[in-house]
C-alpha cells in the first residue's frame, strides 16, 4: 500500500527542521528530500502497510518557499536547492529544541487521568473503563488504583506484545477491579457497556485507526468518554521518537477521524511530543 501524502502543521513543523539537515548533508531537489524522508521512514511498514512518511508536495513546497524568503536555503543549477550560511547557523539555533526535548508519557498520562478524574467527579466507584491496546496494563493498573473497574484489552499482534496480557493477568491477580483479555477493540462485543474508553501510546500502531476509534464509539456508553494519549505529530517528538512518531495521527487526522466517527465533542490537548484527545459520544 502506497502511504498516503501528509500535510498539517506538525509536518510543516517537522519539515522547516528536517529540510535544513537534509540539506546540511548536499544539495537535494525537493523530490529527492520527498524520497529521503519517506525511505527513511521505511520501518513504519513494518507496523502499518503504508505507514512510512509521505510528504504531500504542495506542504513542500510551501515550507521551501518559506525557508528561501527567510533566506535559508537557495536554488541552484539542476532545481535543486543547497543550505544558506545563515541556514546552517539558523539550524544550530536549533540545537536547542533538540537538547531540551524529552519523552513527556508520564505528564499525557496524568493529564488523561486528571481529565477522566474531573469527567468523573471524583467518583470512581461503579465506573467502568476500557484500555485499549493496554500491553502490560501501563494505564489500566493506575486506573484500577484510583477505583475505577477496568478491563484491559490488547491484541498482542506484534513480537513484543504477544505475551503482555499474560504477564499482566499475572500481576493483576487477585485484584477485583481488574481484567485482562487478549481481544482486538475491533471484535469486541460488549456494545455500550463503558463509561470510558482509554488508550496509552498505542493508536498510532494500530493498523486499522479509524476503525478502532469506531469500535471504541461503539462500546462507549451515551455521554461517555474517550480518552487517548499518543504522540503528537511535530518535530519535538520526531526528536524524541524519530520516524516512529509520525505513525501517530496528526492533530488534523485526529479531527476528520472524530467527526466521521460521530463524537459530539473534541478537544486535543498537547503536552510536548505527546497529544491527549478527548472526545465524547
Ligand atoms: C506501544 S504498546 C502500548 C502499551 C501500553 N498501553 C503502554 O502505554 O505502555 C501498543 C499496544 O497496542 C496493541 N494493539 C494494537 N492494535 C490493537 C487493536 N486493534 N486492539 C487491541 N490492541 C491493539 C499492541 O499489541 C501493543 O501491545
Amino acid at each position: 500500500m502506497s502511504p498516503k501524502p501528509r500535510g498539517g502543521k506538525g509536518i510543516r513543523e517537522f519539515l522547516e527542521y528536517y529540510v535544513l539537515e537534509m540539506l546540511g548533508e548536499g544539495p537535494m531537489s525537493q523530490e529527492e528530500m520527498i524520497s529521503v524522508i519517506e525511505r527513511r521512514s521505511r520501518d513504519n511498514e513494518r507496523f502499518r502497510p503504508g505507514g512510512s512518511l509521505r510528504i504531500d508536495e504542495r506542504e513542500m513546497e510551501g515550507v521551501l518557499r518559506k525557508l528561501a524568503q527567510m533566506g535559508y536555503v537557495r536554488s541552484i543549477e539542476g532545481g535543486r536547492l543547497a543550505i544558506t550560511d545563515a541556514g546552517r547557523e539558523a539550524f544550530r539555533g536549533m540545537g536547542r529544541i533538540k537538547r531540551e526535548a524529552k519523552n513527556s508519557k508520564e505528564e499525557a498520562t496524568a493529564k488523561l487521568i486528571s481529565i477522566l478524574l474531573a469527567d468523573a467527579k471524583g467518583k470512581a466507584e461503579g465506573k467502568y473503563v476500557l484500555d485499549v491496546g493496554t500491553g502490560e496494563g501501563y494505564l489500566a493498573f493506575k486506573l484500577a488504583e484510583l477505583g475505577f473497574n477496568v478491563l484491559g484489552i490488547d491484541s498482542g499482534e506484534f513480537d513484543y506484545s504477544r505475551d503482555s496480557i499474560s504477564r499482566a493477568k499475572e500481576k493483576a491477580r487477585g485484584n477485583p477491579k481488574l481484567e485482562f483479555r487478549v481481544a482486538d477493540v475491533k471484535e469486541l462485543e460488549m456494545e455500550e457497556a463503558f463509561d470510558y474508553v482509554v488508550s496509552s501510546q498505542a493508536v498510532h500502531c494500530m493498523r486499522d485507526q479509524e476503525g478502532c476509534i469506531r469500535s471504541a464509539y461503539r462500546l462507549l456508553k451515551k455521554g461517555g468518554l474517550l480518552l487517548v494519549s499518543d504522540f503528537l505529530v511535530g518535530l519535538k517528538a520526531f526528536l524524541v521518537h524519530g520516524f516512529h512518531s509520525f505513525l501517530a495521527l496528526s492533530t488534523e487526522e485526529w479531527e476528520e477521524v472524530i467527526s466521521k466517527c460521530g463524537y459530539s465533542s473534541f478537544e486535543i490537548h498537547e503536552v510536548n511530543d505527546f497529544c491527549v484527545v478527548e472526545a465524547r459520544k
